[in-house]
């Protein structure tokens, strides 16, 4: 069997083995629940504590700003519900063209039920203009929800510039960071957002956790009733062993920040520049220089990223066209076509996504194999032809 070379990272990360060590005992030994009164349980509620405060570290903010959720997505949309039911008499809500469908879905949803919507374009490198954010604000606007970098380009939008901006008039400003956490660091304490979504399964936690922050006294009804858990913010009990695999996977995220800055960052531009030399006709997508530094965007020109997706797999490369979402559909991505790539270029690109766990000899293995399943596509593709009669004319 052919071993695999995972370049999937911003789909799902490995769960780091320290993770697992430290949730382990949280099944079989320590189950009592966090809010028992006997000490079985109460020491367990410990255990959520340390979590919280790892989390916080690693986002430079205060323990009792962090709310466990299940996922990014039930992050994001606590967080946009919960807004509009917080301010009903502002129905306006100000997003990007180019979100994760976690946000993008449930605002298009808003927009059904009678709010108005403002989609900030981006140009073609992926970047908003923040002269369009400050004309997009009126006194109806309820919420601004912008990403903090772009899970298929990782361009990284100006979280601090677009959060003075927000909050200078007044609106609550909402961040879905599922990508850029654990990865480029952040400081809440310095900058002004009101709410932000993570995700634990992008940090080497397991998927079924995340966080919604959310800053001392925003405003937010509780988006799951029941139960005084997270401070009646998310009722339901808590699902420990993952809480305190997050603290875990935070804690190694603060170690490990260095490297993915420096040495993931040096395989990705190692890659870029062997698949954008090794290859003709290939184009990088995404604005190169505020990117995140393990995602790598890539269209091949002239051919399908499913038919590159199934060869890289048969050598057991992964990696990913569109977001993992939306792969499986034949639409283009939206964020490249929010970004003006032409069609041919849009539909042929791939996302290589690394982690602290790629080796070079991986990276080599990809460059390698590449230029010859570009080349065995090219000459298959019906546009491909096209372009080569063209040529030889
Ligand atoms: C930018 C972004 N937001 C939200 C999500 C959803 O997170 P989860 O899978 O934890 O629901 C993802 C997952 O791919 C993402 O990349």
């Amino acid at each position: 069997m052919t071993t695999t070379v995972y370049l999937d990272n911003n789909a799902t990360t490995r769960v780091a083995e320290e993770v697992v060590e430290a949730m382990t005992p949280f099944f079989c030994e320590r189950y009592g629940n966090p809010s028992s009164m006997h000490t079985f349980g109460g020491s367990v509620a410990k255990a959520i504590d340390e979590a919280r405060e790892k989390v916080a570290d690693l986002l430079r903010c205060l323990p009792d700003e962090i709310i466990f959720t299940s996922c990014g997505t039930e992050s994001d949309n606590t967080a946009i519900q919960s807004t509009l039911e917080a301010y009903p008499d502002k129905r306006h809500v100000v997003t990007t063209r180019v979100e994760h469908p976690a946000v993008r879905t449930t605002c298009h949803y808003f927009r059904s039920r009678g709010y108005r919507l403002t989609e900030l374009p981006v140009d073609h490198l992926g970047r908003i203009n923040l002269t369009d954010l400050e004309n997009a604000l009126t006194d109806e606007t309820a919420l601004v929800s912008i990403m903090h970098a772009n899970n298929e380009t990782g361009v990284i939008f100006p979280l601090d510039e677009i959060a003075q901006i927000v909050k200078s008039r007044g609106v609550v400003f909402h961040t879905d960071a599922v990508q850029t956490v654990g990865k480029i660091p952040l400081d809440l304490g310095r900058m002004p957002v009101d709410l932000l979504a993570l995700s634990g399964h992008k940090l080497h936690a397991p998927k079924g956790i995340g966080v919604l922050y959310a800053r001392r006294g925003t405003k937010l009804p509780a988006f799951m009733k029941g139960g005084h858990q997270e401070r009646g913010k998310r009722a339901g009990t808590e699902n420990v062993p993952y809480i305190v695999g997050l603290g875990k996977a935070c804690e190694l995220a603060m170690h490990h920040m260095e490297e993915e800055n420096t040495r993931v960052r040096a395989l990705r531009d190692r890659l870029q520049e062997g698949l954008l030399r090794g290859c003709p006709s290939a184009y990088l997508n995404g604005d190169a220089g505020f990117r995140l530094p393990n995602t790598l965007n890539v269209s091949f020109e002239y051919i399908e990223g499913e038919a590159i997706l199934l060869m890289l797999n048969s050598f057991g490369i992964c990696a990913s066209s569109g977001s993992a979402c939306t792969s499986g559909s034949l639409e283009p991505s939206h964020v490249l076509r929010a970004m003006g790539v032409p069609f041919t270029r849009a539909h042929g690109s791939i996302r290589f996504s690394l982690s602290r766990y790629t080796t070079q000899a991986e990276i080599d293995f990809v460059i390698e194999r590449m230029p010859r399943i570009v080349e065995r596509l090219r000459a298959i593709s019906p546009f491909g032809r096209e372009r080569e009669t063209a040529r030889a004319k």
